[in-house]
């Protein structure tokens, strides 16, 4: 016996239990008794059956992560799944929480599965830029088909307990004490005699595959791969699975597997799958957090109402807040619209649209704030409005309400500054549109107290945001980057590339859409107003404003939009208008490569970047990545800006910036020190940690 894995008996069936918290991953400590007591259960003849089950709040949730990249520790996964298959007698997985990866795939070394009605099951290997690696790509398509299998795994999305029933995944589900099920289940199953044949041996869910059908299915779903490989290699195990026999399938997923594993994209999807959770973590753990039972939402505009949806989709009650009876109703016709448009497409019933429109309640009156525990403002992005608005809550909010703010550049310690009660404060800088964008920064004033940063952490959480704490600077950690990248975008296009030279370069890069799609999408206008209160300047966009272009709204901005109003068509007045706006600059067109495009826009933004580490506005480079893996699209399988910048080299961007600073003078080329002292040292993490 081991501390990570027990055998009890309930007669004659064992029950073997793993306890490795948090979450039951097969670490090798699981993995070496497990295979024991596997084994010495094989060859007990008083063992007429054997339930594998977990301890805690979760069935194995897959592979240990942090053992890969280093050196398989025998057994592995598939060692022990191998051995379980060679167990004549009934063998049960009784899954309960969540059965992921290579948790799934040891359910799947199983002759039986049985679920907890609330279980999941799933192989999410995909997200991390893998593919399963125990023979999950062999196994599932054998019960459950292998066009589903390809969906879960190239999707990597769990199904539940009663659809992996009505697929064959599971035999059945339980409520209840669910080891207690499992015994039953299996000693029935045993009495009524072998001979049991392993999944491997199983083809009842590829008798009738289409093949050309697969085909189709697959090739769609690589098409939306964007440059990963992982979905195309799950893809091609899952049609081997059909194609090969089963060892030769078996053989060719570890060949792929081993590829991925050892791949920049994989290393960048582990990255980020840690670091999501590193940046949500306060220092402050033992802390007493304050209770947040209702919202109120100040100003129902954009912002506002996809705010006020984000925390009623999390089950809180919300008082919403507008100046007038007119915008109130606005703002929450809007949201109704919204939560129509869900129930439309299907993602929300017409009675969850009913209960959550029952968890709002309007108000014209700051004195209907009073019974809210935490508020969030989202008025005009003016100092002397937001000063207003902070005064009134001031004199309404409760004692110990958290008052927070969504500004995307003001000041939050002037702010904090002109009410009573700084350590309440604090900025919770939503992404639009807000219901949807898991991104939230949540910002740390000077005097935010350590229990109200602690208790929003957790409130971000319960509403489905990645949080990542930022301190204050002008545009917080994605803004203020952006605002470097930016600057370049236009000055390239004045050198002579056109908006779609420097969008193109964008997506082959990965990223969703480059940044003259994205400001047409977001609207042009927006920037110009944000320019024009900063004395600011963009001669392109600035001029497109001036002529009505504000992109996607106006059909018309950097690109034209026709028909369906979503399609960018390239304008050759808009390059004509930036040819002549080079002229008068007394630029000369030069042809741009997409190599010079990238460095000058993402290298900047990397050099803002270290600045911010250099400053403190963030606790780690990798809460960097979060911010703009989860806030603007930046390729996953690229891990984040940080996590690339190591990748290329911290001594090959210093070279290209100062050589870009030589040739430009221009600020956002001159390398940040905490950089120089990273080429100098070699090491990126190491440097970024000082
Ligand atoms: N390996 C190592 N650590 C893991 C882990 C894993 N597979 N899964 C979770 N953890 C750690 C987390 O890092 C976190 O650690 P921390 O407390 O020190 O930050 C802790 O467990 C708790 O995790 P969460 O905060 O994510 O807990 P939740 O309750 O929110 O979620 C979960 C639980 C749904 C299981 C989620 O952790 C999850 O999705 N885990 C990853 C599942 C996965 O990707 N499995 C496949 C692994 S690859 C594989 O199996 C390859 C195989 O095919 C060969
Ligand atoms: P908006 O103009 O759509 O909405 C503002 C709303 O606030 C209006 O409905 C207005 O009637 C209301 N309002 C103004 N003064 C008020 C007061 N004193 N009391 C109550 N309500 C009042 O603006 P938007 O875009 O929603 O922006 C709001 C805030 O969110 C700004 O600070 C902005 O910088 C920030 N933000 C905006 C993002 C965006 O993409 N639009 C993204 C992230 C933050």
């Amino acid at each position: 016996m081991s501390d990570f894995v027990k055998v009890s008996r309930d007669g004659d069936v064992a029950i073997v239990t793993i306890d490795n918290p948090p979450v039951n991953a097969l670490s090798f400590h699981v993995r070496e008794p497990l295979l024991q007591a596997l084994v010495s259960l094989r060859d007990d003849p008083s063992v007429a059956a054997i339930v594998i089950a977990c301890a805690g709040r979760t069935f194995v949730a897959g592979a240990d992560i942090t053992e890969f990249g280093k050196p398989v520790q025998q057994p592995d996964l598939r060692a022990l799944i191998a051995t379980l298959e060679t167990i004549a007698k009934p063998t049960v997985a009784a899954i309960h929480g969540t059965a992921l990866g290579g948790g799934l795939e040891l359910a799947l070394g199983c002759h039986f599965r049985v679920a907890d009605a609330g279980a999941k099951l799933g192989l999410p290997e995909v997200k991390l830029g893998l593919l399963p690696g125990g023979g999950g790509t062999v196994r599932l398509p054998r019960l459950v088909g292998a066009v589903k299998a390809l969906r879960m795994i190239v999707s990597g999305s769990p199904i539940g307990a009663t659809e992996a029933h009505a697929a064959g995944l599971v035999d059945a589900v339980f409520e209840g004490d669910l080891t207690a099920h499992a015994v039953n289940f299996a000693r029935e199953i045993a009495r009524k005699g072998g001979p049991y044949t392993p999944v491997r041996d199983r083809d009842d869910g590829l008798e009738e595959t289409d093949l050309a059908a697969f085909d189709a299915e697959a090739g769609a779903l690589a098409k939306k791969a964007r440059g990963l490989e992982a979905p195309i290699a799950c893809a091609q195990a899952v049609r081997n699975a059909v194609t090969m026999p089963f060892d030769e399938a078996l053989a060719a997923e570890r060949a792929l597997f081993v590829r991925l594993v050892a791949s920049d994209q994989s290393r960048a999807q582990r990255h980020l799958f840690f670091a999501e959770r590193e940046a949500a973590k306060t220092s402050a753990k033992d802390i007493v957090k304050r209770r947040i039972t209702r919202v109120g939402i100040i100003g129902a505009g954009t912002m506002g109402g996809g705010i006020a949806m984000a925390f009623a989709n999390g089950g809180y009650p919300i008082t919403l807040l507008e100046t007038s009876q007119e915008a109130l109703q606005r703002g929450l016709g809007t949201i109704e619209k919204n939560y129509a448009v869900s129930v439309t497409r299907g993602s929300l019933t017409e009675d969850a649209k009913r209960q959550r429109l029952a968890q709002f309640k309007g108000s014209t009156d700051y004195a209907d704030l009073a019974d809210c525990d935490l508020i969030v403002e989202a008025v005009f992005e003016d100092m002397a409005v937001k000063k207003e608005v902070f005064g009134k809550l001031d004199a309404v909010a409760k004692p110990g309400a958290i008052l927070a703010t969504n500004t995307s550049y003001l000041d939050i310690n002037e702010i904090a500054a002109s009410i009573s009660r700084p350590q309440d404060v604090l900025g919770l800088h939503f992404f639009s549109p807000a219901n949807v964008m898991k991104l939230l920064e949540i910002v740390r004033a000077d005097k935010t107290a350590p229990d109200a940063l602690a208790t929003v952490v957790d409130m971000a959480r319960r509403i489905g945001k990645v949080a990542v704490v930022v301190g204050v600077c002008h545009g917080f950690v994605g803004n203020r980057m952006l605002a470097a990248r930016g600057s370049e975008s236009e000055a390239l296009l004045l050198e002579g590339a056109t908006p779609s030279q420097i969008d193109q370069a964008f997506t082959d890069f990965g990223w969703p859409m480059g940044p003259f799609q994205m400001g047409d999408l977001a609207g042009l206008d927006i920037g110009w107003r944000n320019r024009k209160a900063r004395g600011l300047t963009a001669v392109i966009a600035d001029t497109l404003c001036e002529q009505g272009r504000f992109g996607q709204k106006t059909g018309r901005g950097f690109y034209l939009y026709e028909a369906d109003a979503r399609t960018p068509i390239a304008d050759p007045e808009v390059e004509a208008l930036i040819r002549t706006k080079a002229a008068e600059k007394g630029i000369a067109p030069r042809a741009i490569s997409a190599e010079e495009i990238i460095e000058r826009t993402l290298y900047p933004m990397i050099n803002e970047g270290a600045k911010i580490l250099e400053e403190g506005i963030v606790a780690r480079s990798s809460d960097i990545d979060v911010v703009w893996v989860n806030g603007y699209g930046f390729p996953v399988g690229k891990g984040g800006p940080m996590f690339w910048a190591g990748l290329e080299g911290a001594a090959k961007i210093i070279e290209r910036l100062e050589y870009w600073h030589d040739r430009t003078a221009k600020d956002v080329f001159k390398p940040a020190p905490l950089l120089k002292a990273m080429a100098e040292t070699g090491s990126w993490e190491a440097g970024a940690s000082i």
